[in-house]
């Protein structure tokens, strides 16, 4: 159940000290996905985000967010019995794309998706590891209504609420396992 994956969760992640840069510490959530029982527990948690009260599935598609949002939202999408789409960084994508680009600290970054992988009137579920400033959610949600399609929800295993990510995400429900 939920408190189980946010125990292992909890329990897994290894916090590395000034990664990759000094003063930032990065979570590292490898060793979760190297055992069995935590990676199974957290990804039917975060497939919650994409089911309503009775446990019927809602959403149509899961899109997941490079690098590491790919290894969480495929098989959330598996989970679910929908679609992975994958949102990749610039210039990866080999057919037509809708693309964004957002501020990062230093710099900009562009997100790209397939023109085709959404269909109008879709229902999405985002998914990743991290929620930080939220510049790649709501990038992502820009993407997703490029397609005409609808972004339900993000469902993330950390949100780390001293970037002040909702100032970005807004309105949009945001599932998180811990928040930081
Ligand atoms: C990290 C993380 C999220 C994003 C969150 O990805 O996996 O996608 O940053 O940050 P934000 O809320 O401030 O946008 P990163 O860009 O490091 O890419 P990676 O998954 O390829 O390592």
């Amino acid at each position: 159940d939920r408190r189980t994956a946010q125990e292992a969760l909890d329990r897994l992640t290894v916090d590395v000290a000034d990664w990759p840069e000094q003063g930032v510490t990065f979570k590292d959530i490898t060793p979760v996905l190297a055992d069995h029982h935590a990676f199974s527990a957290i990804i039917t948690a975060l497939a919650a985000a994409g089911r309503d009260d009775h446990g019927s599935v809602v959403v149509d598609k899961v899109v997941g967010m490079e690098a590491r949002g790919f290894i969480l939202a495929a098989p959330v999408a598996l989970a679910l019995g929908v679609g992975f789409v994958p949102i990749r960084k610039a210039g990866k994508l080999p057919r037509a794309t809708h693309a964004v680009s957002y501020a990062l600290e230093y710099g900009e970054a562009t997100l790209e998706v397939h023109q085709d992988g959404i269909a109008p009137g879709e229902r999405v579920l985002m998914v990743d590891d991290v929620l930080a400033t939220g510049g790649t959610v709501d990038a992502t949600r820009q993407l997703v209504e490029a397609c005409g399609g609808i972004a339900t929800g993000v469902a993330v295993l950390m949100e780390l609420s001293f970037l002040d990510p909702r100032r970005l995400t807004g309105d949009l429900p945001v599932s998180t396992l811990l928040t930081i």
